[in-house]
């Protein structure tokens, strides 16, 4: 029976770079004869302006559907503001993440030798740096109910979300962060402000219990969120996983994927207990490099190995994938924001050509 991939592009620079990805994907067709049917779809702002949805029943249904779901970037100035709070294209891609159950979000921030010196920190500091966040996903501020904006009798405006997390939630997204952590490194760092917040309380009793319970051998830890944001710039490679919530985990790999080079350089694979998977890049539309052929589309190429390794049962593929990418960052090949002294800039679509190049030696 032939696999199917829904392919997203969005708003912004998704569509550019999800260009790039999708030559990819056809050439792992091309070269594995593996029959992958590849659909793609309408999501975000562009969704809006044609169905006045940000994501439709059908698309949805589709990406259900499929084996994996393949998403660009979505939202941007032209609708912040513009359309209904519950219409905005952030909203298409909270509901797609709920739609389809992807609770544990796998963000990895590894440093290519050959951008050793593209972060803004020190080469020691994260030479030979691979950090992978477990980001839960569906729950916590993002979903919390009550939520909205609140006028009181005295007319004091509210402006209400809340941080909820139920058991069940923690330990499904924890386990996946111990299995994780098994086949890597053995270590977990959980993460959350158990000091301010119930939430976080139970967090880590949660976390703790799983860990002597059932992971006697994986070394675990907790810190606190602001703790660990100053450790990922102090000291970085003292983290293997990292598990935290919702919010924690958007902000804290934003941060780590700066000290791999660029935002544009980490992927990501939101993940259910069963049914297809979410591929995603972390960033966001980028609305300032937006149309200008520029942006790096390596975040969205591994996130297509990834959904190549973990729903497609194509972890060959993922790896030569990952090795064309490191072996065009040796060469010098760069795009703009991991442009350095020495090597040759190219846009978009020259990063995607030289990748190609590379894996069809
Ligand atoms: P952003 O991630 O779009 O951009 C932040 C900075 O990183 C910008 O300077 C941008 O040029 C740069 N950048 C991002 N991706 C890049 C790439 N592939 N190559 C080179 N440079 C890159 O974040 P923002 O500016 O805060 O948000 C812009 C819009 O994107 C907003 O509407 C936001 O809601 C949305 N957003 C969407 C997602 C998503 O679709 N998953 C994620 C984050 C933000
Ligand atoms: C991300 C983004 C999203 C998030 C937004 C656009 C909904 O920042 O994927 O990191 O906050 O999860
Ligand atoms: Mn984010």
């Amino acid at each position: 029976m032939s696999k199917k991939i829904l392919v997203l592009p969005g708003d912004g620079i998704g569509p550019e770079i999800i260009t790039e990805a999708h030559r990819i994907l056809d050439w792992v067709i091309a070269d594995s004869g593996v029959a992958i049917e590849v659909e793609e779809g309408l999501v975000g702002g562009i969704s809006y302006d044609v169905h006045g949805e940000p994501l439709t029943a059908e698309t949805l249904k589709a990406a259900q559907a499929s084996d994996a779901v393949l998403f660009g970037a979505i939202g941007g100035p032209k609708w912040d503001g513009t359309v209904a709070y519950d219409k905005r294209p952030e909203q298409g891609l909270l509901d797609l993440r709920k739609g389809m159950n992807a609770f544990a979000n796998l963000r990895s921030a590894v440093c290519f030798p050959a951008l050793a010196d593209a972060s803004s920190l020190k080469r020691e500091f994260i030479e030979g740096l691979d950090i992978l966040f477990v980001r839960e996903l569906m729950g916590g501020v993002y979903f919390g109910e009550p939520r909205g904006i609140e006028t009181l009798e005295d007319g004091t405006r509210v402006g209400l979300n809340t941080q909820r997390y139920a058991d069940w939630e923690i330990e499904r997204v924890a386990r996946v962060a111990f299995e994780m952590a098994r086949k890597r490194g053995s270590h977990v760092t959980s993460v959350e402000k158990a000091n301010v917040m119930e939430s976080g309380v139970l967090w880590r009793e949660v976390v703790t219990k799983m860990g002597a319970d059932e992971y006697p051998d994986v070394k675990l830890d907790h810190m606190y969120a602001d703790n660990c944001a100053m450790q990922l710039v102090k000291n970085p490679k003292q983290f293997d996983v990292i598990v935290t919530d919702n919010l924690f985990g958007d902000l804290l790999s934003d941060a780590a994927a700066m000290l791999t080079g660029s935002l544009g350089m980490l992927p990501s694979a939101s993940l259910s207990d069963e049914g297809p998977g979410l591929y995603e890049p972390i960033h966001g539309s980028a609305p300032d490099i937006a149309g200008q052929g520029i942006a790096n589309p390596i975040a969205a190429i591994l996130s297509l190995a990834m959904a190549l390794r973990y729903s497609l049962d194509m972890g060959g593929y993922a790896e030569k994938i990952e090795a064309a990418v490191a072996n065009v960052l040796e060469s010098g090949t760069r795009t703009v924001d991991i442009m350095a002294d020495g090597c040759t800039k190219v846009g978009t679509t020259g990063m995607g050509d030289a990748i190609l190049a590379e894996l069809s030696k």
